[in-house]
């Protein structure tokens, strides 16, 4: 049965490969050490079966975003700086991609941004695209692109809300 939980130390980070140089060494390296730091919080998804091998995982983090980059008219709409959360990595190991992984784990970062929503606040959900297929993944699931820099990307949390109230009828 597939879960996703917390990143601990007894999972098997060395063997992750996603394709991804940046990406394996985040988790590799920085991951457990952000998360001990209370700078972001890695979640890794496993098969109960083999629960130290790690499929994917996500990462969040919190962001403050420059209102004027954002889309018009949302831009107005806040003041100069707001909170945001962030998808600040993603990623599925290499031998398990394009099987719905992907797609499971963003449904996941989704609840979670929601969740600090409800919380404390926040006007989105963001991520960094880092080349034309992320931009093109991240599209599908209703992120838009900054005007100026469209590699950054977000999605209105009026959005994700009305996403998941379509789910739950
Ligand atoms: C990008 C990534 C996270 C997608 O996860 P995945 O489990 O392979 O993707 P899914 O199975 O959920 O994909 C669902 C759909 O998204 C689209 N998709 C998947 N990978 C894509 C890609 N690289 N580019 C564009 N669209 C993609 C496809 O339409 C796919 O459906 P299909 O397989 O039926 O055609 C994964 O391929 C990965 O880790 N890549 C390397 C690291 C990376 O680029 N991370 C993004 C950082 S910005």
């Amino acid at each position: 049965m597939l879960q996703i939980e917390a990143l601990k130390k007894q999972h098997n980070r060395k063997h992750f490969d996603c394709g991804e140089s940046a990406l394996n060494s985040f988790l590799q390296v920085l991951a457990r050490q952000q998360q001990d730091k209370g700078i972001s919080k890695t979640f890794v998804l496993l098969d109960s079966d083999q629960p130290t091998t790690i499929i994917g995982f996500f990462t969040l983090a919190a962001c403050e975003v420059v209102s004027e980059e954002l889309p018009q008219p949302l831009a107005k709409r806040y003041p100069d700086r707001a909170p945001g959360a962030k998808l600040a990595r993603l990623a599925i190991d290499r031998g398990q991609q394009r099987r719905g992984y992907g797609q499971i784990l963003m449904v996941e970062a989704m609840k979670k941004a929601l969740l600090v929503a409800d919380h404390i606040g926040i006007i989105g959900f963001f991520v960094d695209a880092k080349n034309h297929d992320s931009r093109v993944y991240y599209e599908q699931f209703g992120f838009i692109s900054f005007p100026k820099q469209p590699r950054e990307m977000f999605l209105p949390i009026s959005t994700l809300r009305q996403v998941f109230a379509a789910l739950k009828h």
